[in-house]
């Protein structure tokens, strides 16, 4: 039995087995109408969602199983000061599996800790979002028949996107995908990304602030809304908000065989006039996203019914360090929790670097 916290926690052999099962449901939808009866999902949703909430519910209703859950904080004991790990232990007696949206970083792995059934995060802060990833994968693959061999662009809020982290994580494991960050200095990649898996696994990239310069290149166009809901300051948000937005006069020199990707919702990022072009595909994600959740919520129940002992984590590693430092990401799990360990995973041990284990934050700690 185990979760999915980071789109990671799946190998390329398994998420391939995602798609064909998912191409499987689209092709043959009376073949699984039954595949989940008498199992429970719990959706807890503490942000605000409409897609990934609603296509989770959608997808274990069409597999015969029910739903309970909520989707907002105020209506949850969390207003009583109830911690995630209690909530999770709570729900574990009620439901099969918990597909988990919460605002702070890390909050769906310190559920999976404590759950005794399996946990999918559906998105937690600014950090990751892999069901988004599975959406986004099935989508390409169906749209430009492959995996690898892509130039991908990534426009606008790099830095608290978290649909875009997932991805890139996601392709750093094909051959040949080349990605060409598009954003403004304050909206770049962080570090756990831009280094952590693009440099450490030597994909190509480049980093502009010109969608014209570089749109003609492109395989994928994925943009992305400016995450307004995560900046400390909202001046700078208003500043950089309207900064990219793609219209039917720029997609003229897009290739004809681009698609254009938004993991939804748009605010004004992508003209509606650009919805009539053949490339624009941000609602085929959302069908296909459907798809995918069904096909790794039947996975993991499959899982957790012929393995029902959790998997062991690796955080108690001698090798990390355990309430030696403190979180600087404050909107890391980690500062709200009660009573939770503080938990860093060497990175560099030479240059004193370890990233947070919840939110992966960069710290540096030497022992002298
Ligand atoms: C995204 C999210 O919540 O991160 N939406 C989604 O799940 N489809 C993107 C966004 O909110 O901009």
């Amino acid at each position: 039995m185990r979760s999915v916290i980071d789109i990671l926690d799946l190998t390329v052999d398994e998420i391939d087995e995602l798609i064909s099962t998912a191409e499987d449901m689209i092709e043959n939808p009376s073949a699984y109408t039954e595949k989940c009866k008498g199992k429970k999902l719990a959706t807890l949703f503490f942000e605000p969602s409409t897609r990934t909430r609603l296509s989770f519910e959608a997808a274990m209703l069409e597999m015969g199983g029910s739903v309970i859950g909520f989707s907002q904080a105020s209506s949850t004991s969390t207003t009583k000061g109830e911690t995630i790990a209690d909530t999770s232990k709570v729900i574990s007696c009620y439901a099969d599996i918990i597909a988990m949206r919460h605002p702070k970083e890390g909050a769906p792995f310190v559920a999976s800790l404590n759950a005794s059934i399996p946990v999918i995060n559906a998105g937690d802060g600014g950090h990751c979002h892999p069901t988004q990833t599975l959406a986004d994968l099935l989508t390409i693959h169906r749209e430009q028949g492959r995996l690898n061999n892509l130039v991908i662009g990534f426009c606008g809020d790099l830095k608290y996107g978290r649909t875009v982290h997932s991805l890139i994580s996601a392709l750093s494991r094909y051959e040949n995908v080349t990605i060409i960050l598009i954003s403004p200095e304050e909206l770049k990649l962080p570090g756990y990304i831009k280094y952590g898996v693009i440099e450490k696994c030597g994909m190509k990239y480049v980093e502009t602030d010109d969608l014209d310069e570089v749109i003609g290149d492109l395989d994928i166009l994925y943009m992305t809304r400016v995450q307004g809901e995560r900046f400390v300051d909202k001046d700078e948000y208003l500043r950089l908000r309207d900064k990219y937005i793609l219209t039917a006069e720029k997609m003229k020199s897009a290739k004809e065989s681009m698609s254009v990707l938004h993991p939804l919702p748009r605010v004004n990022e992508i003209s509606v006039k650009v919805d009539s072009d053949p490339r624009a595909c941000y609602f085929k994600q959302v069908y296909n996203g459907k798809f995918m959740r069904r096909a790794l919520i039947l996975k993991l129940l499959s899982e957790a019914a012929q393995d029902p002992k959790k998997k062991e984590s690796d955080l108690y590693n001698s090798e990390n360090l355990i309430n030696v430092i403190k979180c600087p990401n404050s909107a890391c799990i980690t500062t709200t929790e009660q009573e939770i360990d503080h938990i860093f995973r060497p990175i560099d041990k030479a240059k004193g670097i370890y990233r947070c284990a919840y939110c992966e934050a960069k710290e540096k700690y030497f022992n002298n």
